[in-house]
């Protein structure tokens, strides 16, 4: 489980933070708990605990919770399904459900009127507590709610709420993080709380040795300010300044970008722009590299960063933390061995004539094959010194080349 899950409030009095519209939510607690509430939204930038909110208003008083999200905005049919339950469950066990329109700016409304209909019925009828949350309070997609709902405003935490709240988790989860880099994610974080947590996840890896091919921790948070500013911005000069201006090898942040476009992208036209950008910008980077002519990586940059941020059509979406590049785990992790594969092939070339890759992928699986029937055959020190003599290998080359165990 994430820690951003695991440490999720279930009652309003966990909410850090932006204690006035707290407040305007306990209200609406409270009424709804008569049975009298007037519908609210609430609305704010990302991590700020809107829908942890909500929710808690629906375990605090017992409530049963109907949930729906982006997914079921996309046309009536969607939302009308989906919204059944919520309209008959109090007949049927006599249970008052809340009813959250998370992320209601996600609504496609303008294509498609039907949704919105649906949701107007609801609020002229329905009995059941209704929240609302959203991004941007004057997103047009849901002008149609504004004179229909309370509205409270959840501002980004600040650095000083966002630091006090990750000191006191690390020190339950008991790890050590110095002042300083908990410091820095809280600032790094621009008030998002759940960025901060998973920022302080990260941390708590570093500790365990992860960071070891990237460096530092704050290595790791530059690499994620980056990240931001390339998959958060829809901002061309900005993404491509962050790229421009970070001192981050270009192939490690292009594994980075890859790794984590999908976790911040989400409909599929983005996705497949997203990847379709940055795979130019890697064939120009190849290129550039292949036919010595550098200043091809200009373009390159500007793909992998601004192109890839432009690719992006609305506000950043949230969808699931960064993740570390799977291919520079594999790498690390096998860092040891292909060094000496690359030692031996090196060895191997200037016998047998053929290019290194040539060596690696066709000849040594095959050498291995040959090496251990002839060590069945001759013993193991005959073949040992053999190779040694013979190749010119070191001792631990040799060894790679044994049968092993
Ligand atoms: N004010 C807060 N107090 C305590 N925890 C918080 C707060 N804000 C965020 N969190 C933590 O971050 C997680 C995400 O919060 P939440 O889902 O409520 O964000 P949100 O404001 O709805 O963001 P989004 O707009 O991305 O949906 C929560 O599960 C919780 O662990
Ligand atoms: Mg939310």
């Amino acid at each position: 489980m994430l820690l951003y899950e695991k440490y999720t409030p279930y009652t309003l009095n966990g909410i850090i933070g932006n204690s006035e519209a707290v407040n305007q939510v306990r209200k609406f607690s409270e009424d709804a708990q008569k049975g009298k509430s007037k519908p609210i939204l609430i609305y704010g930038p990302s991590g700020v605990g809107k829908t942890a909110a909500a929710r808690a208003v629906a375990y605090t008083n017992g409530f049963g919770l109907i949930e729906l999200n982006a997914s079921d905005y996309r046309d009536a049919e969607t939302l009308r399904k989906k919204l059944l339950p919520a309209v008959t469950s109090r007949g049927l066990f006599n249970k008052t459900s809340l009813i959250l329109f998370d992320e209601i700016d996600e609504l496609s409304g303008k294509f498609d009127k039907g949704a919105e209909n649906i949701i107007l019925q609801i609020l002229a009828k329905a009995r059941q507590p209704i929240v609302f949350t959203a991004t941007d309070y004057w997103d047009m997609r849901i002008s149609f709610l504004r004179n229909k709902v309370e509205k409270a405003y959840f501002k980004p935490l600040a650095t000083r709420e966002i630091m006090d709240y990750i000191k006191k988790i690390a020190a339950k989860e008991g790890k050590e993080i110095e002042d300083k880099t908990l410091l820095e994610i809280a600032q790094r974080s621009n008030g998002d709380l759940r960025g901060a947590l998973n920022d302080l996840e990260f941390a708590f890896d570093s500790a365990q040795g992860i960071m070891d091919c990237i460096g530092t921790r704050n290595r790791k948070l530059e690499v994620f300010n980056v990240l931001d500013r390339i998959l958060s911005t829809n901002s061309f000069d900005a993404a491509k300044k962050a790229f421009g201006e970070s001192d981050i090898d270009f192939e490690m942040l292009m594994n980075w970008i890859d790794e984590n476009i999908p976790n911040r992208y989400a409909p599929k036209r983005e996705l497949r722009n997203a990847y379709d950008t940055l795979a130019l910008g890697s064939r120009f980077y190849e290129k550039a590299g292949r036919m010595n002519y550098w200043s091809l990586l200009r373009y390159a940059s500007v793909m992998l960063s601004a192109g890839v941020s432009v690719a992006g059509e609305g506000h950043s979406r949230y969808v699931a933390p960064y993740s570390f590049p799977a291919r520079i785990k594999y790498m690390s992790a096998t860092k040891k061995s292909r060094e000496k594969t690359g030692s031996i092939a090196k060895a191997l070339s200037e016998h047998m004539h053929y290019s290194r890759k040539y060596i690696i992928t066709e000849f040594m699986p095959v050498l291995k094959l040959i090496v251990g029937k002839e060590v069945e055959k001759q013993g193991k020190d005959a073949v040992i010194s053999q190779l040694e003599n013979g190749l010119g290998l070191e001792k631990e080359e040799v060894n790679m080349l044994l049968p092993q165990g």
